[in-house]
């Protein structure tokens, strides 16, 4: 099969090179590359003010979201941390079924990643399950991801925040676009080429706490405070090309989701043909998923049967942290270890991710759903 047939997994979207020059040429102009240039500032004003048009006009929404845009989305999580000043050594509970960034971010901070569950139907770190964890075990924070970009409705965790005294950081690295902030609860983004908001490298902050904000860029910037290093920081800045890219893509945001929003309709249509696929639940109506991940006790079969059609699959967040190398030896919920966190290890054997990006056709999802259908349709003849 030529690479021309093939179905690709994924392919990122940015801006142009003829679309980026207005911009680059502003760049040229002023000759200020990075240290919080104007294009870093505009670019962190208008994401502030595209959160705030993005939440319900209910109550408990912001007057003003603040932005500080970071090298990365990993950045974005471990300056939060630091900012949200943890005892060291504390335990931070997190979902094991999510990407390595998540749990390292904790580690590199000097506190204790404790692996938790996902809900069923979610596939997240819940409230519900939040709430349980809390009333047995001492937790300093809690740090639910907003899995494939489904975002947390509402304030949920700002309540549970009141609730239970512990606070709470969102990791919405790839659900700009679906994820609100509230009052409370800060939110990290990742810019990566390949989240449905992507500049190349980079990742962002948002929060109604402004002060939180401004020492999370400081601590961007070394740790410097009029001129002396008031705190141990890093460089994480985003520089003035990674912004004008980010500026350019905010114009093209709300065309590239209305396209996004028709495609998804049609996906998840076909996806509804297949006999026993499980979508993640969660979605609002005009919410679009980062990724198109589907559950089946057939996943292996799918997988091979996608890899001869020339389909590109890809299983996300496979195995789940607590399995993996590096992370073996950190604690799961004490009280869950009988279980074994279950619905992260059968999310972990029995997902798999489906082509998912802005150049796939109707034909091409078509040819998906026609693939799945025709496993799901056979009968079996492997125990899964
Ligand atoms: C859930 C989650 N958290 C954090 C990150 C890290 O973001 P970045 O790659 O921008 O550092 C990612 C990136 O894929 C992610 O999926």
């Amino acid at each position: 099969m030529s690479a021309r047939d093939s179905i690709k997994l994924l392919v990122p979207n940015l801006p142009q090179g003829h679309e980026l020059m207005p911009r680059l040429l502003q760049m040229d102009a002023r000759r200020v590359y990075t240290n919080f240039g104007p294009l870093v500032q505009e670019f962190e004003a208008a994401l502030g003010q595209a959160l705030q048009s993005q939440s319900p006009a209910a109550t408990g929404q912001p007057s003003t979201v603040h932005c500080v845009t970071l090298s990365s989305g990993t950045a974005a999580l471990e300056l939060t941390l630091m900012a949200m000043n943890l005892p060291q050594g504390s335990q931070v509970l997190l979902p094991s079924y999510t990407f390595a960034a998540t749990a390292l971010a904790v580690l590199r901070c000097g506190l204790v990643p404790v692996f938790s569950d996902v809900d069923e139907f979610t596939w997240q770190l819940t409230p519900a399950i939040a709430r349980d964890a809390v009333s047995r075990m001492d937790f300093s924070l809690v740090l639910p991801v907003a899995t494939f970009a489904c975002p947390f409705e509402g304030q949920v965790w700002d309540r549970f925040s009141d609730e239970t005294g512990v606070p709470v950081l969102i990791d919405a690295a790839a659900g700009f676009g679906n994820q609100t902030v509230g009052l409370k609860t800060p939110v990290c983004f990742s810019l990566h080429a390949t989240k449905p908001f992507g500049v190349g490298e980079g990742g962002f902050m948002a929060s109604a706490n402004g002060d939180l904000v401004a020492q999370v860029r400081r601590l961007s910037n070394f740790g410097f405070e009029k001129g002396q290093v008031v705190r141990l920081g890093i460089n994480a800045k985003l520089s003035e090309y990674a912004a004008a890219i980010g500026l350019v893509q905010l114009d093209r945001w709300a065309g590239l989701q209305t396209q996004r929003r028709v495609r998804w309709q049609r996906f998840s249509s076909e996806l509804t043909k297949v006999p026993d696929l499980a979508l993640q639940a969660g979605f609002g109506l005009n919410d679009i998923p980062s990724n198109v991940v589907v559950r089946h006790v057939r996943a292996e079969q799918l997988r091979l049967q996608c890899a001869a059609a020339g389909i590109e699959t890809r299983s996300w967040y496979c195995p789940p942290l607590h399995q993996q190398a590096a992370f073996r030896e950190m604690p799961v919920l004490a009280y869950l270890e009988q279980q074994k966190l279950s619905q992260s290890e059968h999310l972990g054997q029995f997902t798999i991710g489906l082509p998912w990006h802005d150049d796939l056709t109707d034909g091409d999802i078509t040819s998906i759903s026609t693939q799945l259908q025709a496993v799901c349709q056979s009968p079996r003849t492997v125990r899964s």
